[in-house]
C-alpha cells in the first residue's frame, strides 16, 4: 500500500549504522486511561539500550470507519478489557517486529498492517497496532537522542500549533446533557503557545465561575470541560460568548470552535437535538448551523453533519466557505482516501488527525500528507479517553500540523500535553513561531 508522498524520506532506513535502532524487546501491558478503563501500553527496547513507550487512547464518539478498538467483551471491566489486545502485542506482534529497525517506520507499520490483514485492524486491534507504532517512533527518537518533535522535524520549518481548548463538554462526553459535544476556544490573537494557554486558563476560569453563579455547574465532562446544566444548545453558545468577553478578549482575539459530532444526532437522515426535543431535516439543520455562524464568533466547526451525510457536509462547506474551518473527524477518520475524496467533493476543508483512528503512524501520516496537498487545515487530536502519553504534542509540532486539539484545561491527562507544548516552545527559544490564525484554511475555499 502507498503510504503517501514525503513520508518515507523522513523515516529513511538508510541512516548510518550507528543510528540503527534494532528492536530487541517488546512488552505489551495493561494500563489505565482517564475514564478508569483498561488500555494498551507498548514498551520497546533496542539492542543498543534505548527505550520507547506509548499508550493507546480511546474514543467515546467513534467514527464507524475507524480502526477497531479491540475489547475483550467479557464480564470483566464491563466488557472493556484489553487482555486480547495485550496478548496480541506480546505474541504475534512481538514475533513480527523483533529485529526490525524502529527508525524505519514505513516498514514496521507495513509489517503490522500485513500481520493484521483486515482493513479495520480487527484482528490485532487498532489499540495494539497504534501503541506499537507510536512506541517505535518514540524509540527511534530516543536512539537518535533527540526529543521526538525534533526527530520528526529534522530540518523542516515548524510552528507551535494553534490550540482548540474545550470550555464546555457535552454530547457523548457528558451523558448528552447538551447536544453539541465540544464548545471550545481558539486563541487566534495570541503571540505564542504560552500566551494561548494563558487565554485558555482565563476563559476556563471565568466560565466555571459563571456557571457556578448561574447554578448550572454539574461538574466536569470526560475531557475536563465544564459540564453545563443548560436549557438549550444556544444557551451554551450565549454563555461561552459572554465568558470570552468577560475574560477581557475580543472576538478577533478569541474565536469559538464547535465539535457538533453530528453522527450522534442523526437518525434516518434527520437530525435530533435532545435538549430542545427538536427534529430537523438536513436543510433545516443547515439553517440552524448557519444561523449560529451569523450570531456567534465561530471560526471552526467539526462534523456539522453525520459521517454518512456527504451532501450535508458539502452544503455546509459551500455556505460557510472562506468564513470558517470545516473539520472532518468521524467523517474522515484519519484516512488518506477519504481526505482525497473530501478534497474532490469539497465536503470539508480540514482534517482531524487521531493516531488510533488510523491504527499506525504511517497511515496517519498518509492522511496528513493528503490534507497538506489539498490545502486542508490539519489538527492533531487527542481522544476523550487519554493518559499521560504526550506523543500527539510532538507530532503536532514535528509535522508542523499547525493545530492541536487536546480537550479542556483541567485533568492531568490534558495538562500533560499542554505542559509538554510549553517545554517544546521553551526549547525552540527565539526560533519558536506560533501558528495562530494562519493555521486556519480560510483561504482554501475563498470565492
Ligand atoms: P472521542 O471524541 O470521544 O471519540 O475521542 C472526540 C472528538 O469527537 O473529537
Ligand atoms: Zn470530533
Amino acid at each position: 500500500m502507498s503510504l503517501g508522498v514525503g513520508f518515507a524520506d523522513r523515516f529513511c532506513a538508510s541512516h548510518p549504522e550507528s543510528m540503527r535502532c534494532i528492536i530487541s524487546e517488546v512488552t505489551g501491558r495493561r494500563v489505565w486511561d482517564s475514564r478508569g478503563r483498561p488500555t494498551v501500553e507498548v514498551e520497546l527496547r533496542s539492542e543498543n539500550g534505548f527505550r520507547g513507550r506509548a499508550i493507546a487512547p480511546a474514543g467515546a464518539s467513534r467514527g464507524t470507519n475507524e480502526a477497531v478498538d479491540l475489547r475483550d467483551q467479557t464480564a470483566e471491566f464491563g466488557g472493556w478489557g484489553v487482555q486480547r489486545a495485550v496478548a496480541n502485542v506480546n505474541e504475534a506482534i512481538r514475533k513480527a517486529v523483533l529485529g526490525l529497525d524502529a527508525a524505519d517506520q514505513t516498514l514496521l507499520d507495513s509489517v503490522l498492517i500485513e500481520l493484521d490483514g483486515t482493513p479495520e485492524k480487527s484482528h490485532l486491534g487498532g489499540n495494539a497496532t497504534i501503541a506499537t507504532s507510536m512506541a517505535a517512533m518514540n524509540l527511534a527518537a530516543a536512539c537518535h537522542q533527540l526529543a521526538l518533535w525534533r526527530y520528526l522535524a529534522q530540518d523542516h520549518e515548524i510552528r507551535m500549533p494553534l490550540p482548540e481548548i474545550q470550555i464546555f463538554g457535552g454530547g457523548a462526553h457528558a451523558a448528552g446533557r447538551i447536544d453539541i459535544q465540544d464548545l471550545m476556544v481558539m486563541p487566534l490573537g495570541a503571540a505564542s503557545f504560552d500566551e494561548a494557554l494563558v487565554v485558555a486558563a482565563e476563559v476556563y476560569r471565568v466560565a466555571g465561575e459563571t456557571l457556578a453563579r448561574m447554578n448550572r455547574l454539574a461538574g466536569v465532562a470526560d475531557e475536563g470541560g465544564w459540564w453545563p446544566a443548560f436549557d438549550s444548545n444556544e444557551q451554551a453558545l450565549d454563555v461561552l460568548t459572554g465568558c470570552i468577553e468577560k475574560a477581557g478578549y475580543t472576538h478577533d482575539q478569541v474565536g469559538i470552535s464547535l465539535d457538533i459530532a453530528a453522527s450522534q444526532l442523526s437518525f434516518n437522515g434527520r437530525y435530533r437535538t435532545r435538549i430542545e426535543q427538536r427534529e430537523y431535516s438536513r436543510e433545516e439543520w443547515l439553517q440552524v448551523l448557519l444561523d449560529w455562524l451569523r450570531r456567534y464568533p465561530i471560526v471552526s466547526v467539526e462534523d456539522p453533519f453525520s459521517e454518512d451525510d456527504a451532501e450535508g457536509m458539502r452544503s455546509f462547506t459551500a455556505s460557510a466557505a472562506g468564513r470558517v474551518q470545516v473539520i472532518g473527524d468521524d467523517f474522515l477518520v484519519t484516512n488518506a482516501q477519504r481526505v482525497n475524496m473530501a478534497a474532490r467533493n469539497k465536503t470539508c476543508n480540514a482534517v482531524l488527525l487521531k493516531p488510533n483512528q488510523a491504527g499506525t503512524i504511517s497511515e496517519m501520516r498518509a492522511a496528513f500528507n493528503a490534507a497538506k496537498l489539498a490545502g486542508f487545515g490539519t489538527i492533531v487530536s487527542a481522544r476523550s479517553g487519554e493518559t499521560e502519553d504526550v506523543t500527539i504534542m510532538h507530532l503536532a509540532v514535528g509535522w508542523d500540523a499547525g493545530q492541536i486539539k487536546v480537550g479542556s484545561f483541567s485533568r492531568s491527562e490534558r495538562m500533560a500535553k499542554w505542559n509538554e507544548g510549553l517545554r517544546i516552545e521553551e526549547e525552540l527559544g527565539p526560533a519558536a513561531v506560533f501558528a495562530g490564525r494562519s493555521a486556519l484554511p480560510l483561504q482554501a475555499l475563498a470565492p
